[in-house]
């Protein structure tokens, strides 16, 4: 008799992102009749080693649109996988980049290839019936954990049409008590930033990922105003809520030469390493993603050394979710942190060797959607299965982000209850240099 967890049917379908894009949704269908669905996400400001995300090129939709990624599903992907256990992700990954034969995905394309991998677990997971978290969990041998979350309020960068140089302005909100009281929390500063903003004639309306999209003159006021709205909701800046940053320094910055924009100055690596240590010492800052751009790793472990208390270094277009560099950063004491973007690597196995990794080296790890999403919340179930302490899906506005955190507060039902990472989800403690 075949098995019940046999893979009977692989589909593709062109669907919408939230910058409305083309992108791809994944479907499988089991021998049993389980089936599994999930979509691909889109990054905006991406790194240099991220897995490729195949467009079509030519006139149509600005050259966007996932015709060839679809056809890569049902043409190659269905063939290859027809017949494979999906109980075995990892052989059914394993697979997918043995028929791509390149190293990035670039032929079957990194959105066919993730979509695909995430639809298969989804489906494993219905025919054991389970929570795809738990499946996970089970699979990968973690301890189940709900994430902290780290949460948008204003957007810049290549979300907000450049108008402020630092991608995001989020904050975290160590001592809560648990999920629902850092969501309570957010929402509090987010509506105090939006009245701030509105007030001063600087709001421009929202970002790609939900943020207030400001008309900041210098980078400094995104900080200055956070700071205000923390306050104006009634909380401890610091203490009760805390800030975050995503640099992004990528996107204006090569060569050791960063071009702030909207301060109208060029710097080195070294004075945006002293303005960053300036920002620390005048805020409440406790993690600054991508400080500086992904071909400077010498100045992650710089900032890292001359850090005056402890401060989380976030890569993610410096480690674009991949093992090998995970270890090289470690080694160099360049993060103490790795952002996990599946849609980075194209497969959920590699995702996890990534955060294995991390795991092994000391890192911390923070689950992250894209800056164009669905309403697809595969990144919550893997964020809770594999155990990873934080998680960031950008603001508390847009469809495609409430998405998110309202599942995560459907997990939080569970009982008995899955341990909240708190605090202690942070990475704060200094890691080997
Ligand atoms: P992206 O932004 O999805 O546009 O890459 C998210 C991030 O940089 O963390
Ligand atoms: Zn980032």
């Amino acid at each position: 008799m075949i098995r019940s967890t046999i893979i009977a049917e692989v589909r593709g379908r062109r669907v919408w992102d939230s910058r409305a894009r083309p992108t791809v949704e994944a479907e499988v269908v089991l021998a049993g009749g389980a089936r599994g669905r999930a979509i691909a996400p889109a990054g905006a400001s991406r790194g240099a080693g991220e897995a490729v995300e195949l467009r079509d090129g030519g006139p149509r939709l600005s050259g966007l649109d996932v015709r060839h990624a679809v056809a890569s599903i049902e043409g190659p992907i269905r063939q290859a996988l027809l017949g494979m256990d999906a109980e075995l992700l990892e052989g059914v990954d394993r697979r997918l980049l043995e028929i791509d034969g390149t190293p990035d995905l670039a032929r079957l394309g990194g959105n066919a290839t993730v979509a695909v991998s995430m639809a298969v677990a989804h489906a494993a997971a219905a025919a054991a019936g389970m929570p795809l978290w738990q499946w996970l969990a089970t699979l990968a041998g973690t301890e189940p954990l709900l994430p902290l979350p780290e949460i948008q309020i204003f957007g810049g960068g290549a979300h907000a049409g450049r108008r402020v140089d630092i991608q995001d302005f989020l904050v975290v909100c160590p001592n809560a008590g648990d999920l629902a009281e850092a969501l309570d929390r957010t929402a509090a500063v987010y509506h105090a930033a939006g009245e701030l903003l509105a007030k001063l004639g600087r709001l421009y309306g929202v970002a790609d990922e939900g943020g207030f999209w400001p008309a900041f003159g210098r980078n400094e006021e995104g900080l200055e105003l956070l700071v205000r709205a923390i306050e104006a909701a009634g909380f401890v800046p610091g203490e009760d809520v805390a800030i975050c940053l995503d640099i992004a320094a990528s996107e204006w910055g090569r060569k050791g030469r960063y071009r702030l924009a909207c301060d109208g100055r060029e710097l080195d690596s070294d004075g945006l390493a002293e303005l960053l240590l300036q920002w620390v010492a005048r805020y409440p800052i406790v993690s600054l993603e991508d400080p500086f751009a992904e071909d400077d790793p010498a100045a992650f472990a710089r900032l890292r050394a001359a850090l005056p208390r402890p401060v989380q270094i976030v890569g993610d277009d410096l480690l674009v979710t991949d093992a090998a560099r995970v270890q090289a950063a470690a080694r160099r004491g360049a993060c103490t942190t790795v952002l996990l973007k599946p849609n980075q690597r194209g497969t959920l196995s590699g995702t996890l060797a990534a955060w294995q990794a991390a795991r092994e080296a000391g890192l911390g790890g923070i689950a992250s959607a894209r800056s164009g999403e669905s309403e697809d919340v595969t990144i919550c179930h893997l964020a809770v299965g594999w155990g990873i302490p934080q998680i960031k899906v950008g603001a508390m506005a847009r469809g495609e982000r409430t998405a998110k955190w309202n599942e995560l507060l459907r997990l939080a039902e569970r009982r008995p209850h899955l341990p909240f990472a708190g605090d202690r989800g942070l990475q704060l403690r200094s890691v080997s240099r």
